[in-house]
């Protein structure tokens, strides 16, 4: 049985006096929780998570992680600066970093092993766009950016990692995948993973995200190969991520 795994991702979000609020209402919900819950907040906010957390049981992690260790890379946070900070995941190749910023699969495999060597557990994020599921190319697109990670890091690598399902049209637009066609991915990703390592796709954690509120939160984890979400917007409201939480209980 695989232990259920709630994320949120603020996104540039927040300030230090909402954050506070925020957290503090989380805290104060958790012994109604019984999944793994974990906030992935902005850099200059995980000061705040460490010091506000480090008594409870809420994760806190970061939504990227450069690709290298240290140097002359203006405006890059490196894994180890993460781990200082008490940092537990990391979300690489979250959809927004690659449309917005670049981010190609190679790129996101080389944060993927970069969080890994310090010890951070990297969220990895796959998801398609709206126009390659209408063009049947779904999971094509989601086995692509799988292989680019396997191929770089090795499947076994996979055992430390958890793994997210965002279809990119689903992404805070309102419109949720139904629990069918997340399902069908993620039965799709631990198969492909089952016929290079059979031991490890069992125990693999898939989250699903996209636009998940606590409406469709019980139906989604309900089903066989979801493991739990990543939450953006409803992860800004406390009352709808503690029902989201309480919904993978
Ligand atoms: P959403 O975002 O829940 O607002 O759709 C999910 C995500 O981007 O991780």
């Amino acid at each position: 049985m695989r232990k259920k795994l709630v994320a949120g991702n603020w996104k540039m979000h927040g300030s230090l006096q909402q954050n506070a609020l925020l957290l503090e209402r989380l805290k104060a919900g958790m012994p109604g929780v019984q999944c793994a819950v974990a906030v992935c907040v902005p850099h200059p906010y995980l000061a705040q998570a460490q010091s506000l957390l480090a008594d409870s049981l809420v994760l806190w992690g970061a939504q990227s992680v450069s690709e290298h260790a240290s140097g002359a890379y203006t405006g890059e946070v490196s894994a180890s600066m993460l781990r200082e900070f008490g940092c537990h995941h990391v979300l690489v190749g979250h959809s927004e970093r690659r449309s917005l910023f670049g981010e190609t699969d190679a790129v996101v495999a080389a944060k993927f092993v970069a969080a890994q060597k310090e010890g951070l557990v990297p969220v990895l994020c796959l998801g398609e766009t709206l126009a390659e599921r209408e063009a049947g190319h779904t999971m094509a697109v989601i086995l692509r950016q799988l292989s680019a990670v396997i191929d770089h890091a090795g499947v076994v690598a996979l055992a430390s990692a958890v793994v997210a399902y965002e279809p990119v049209w689903a992404i805070g637009t309102g419109v949720t995948a139904s629990p069918a066609q997340a399902q069908e991915v993620h039965a799709a990703i631990r198969v492909r993973l089952a016929e290079l390592d059979s031991g490890l796709a069992g125990g693999l954690k898939i989250l699903y995200g996209g636009s998940v509120k606590p409406q469709n939160a019980v139906e989604l984890f309900a089903q066989a190969d979801i493991d739990g979400g990543l939450i953006g917007g409803a992860a800004l409201v406390a009352d709808d991520f503690l029902a989201i939480c309480q919904a993978a209980n």
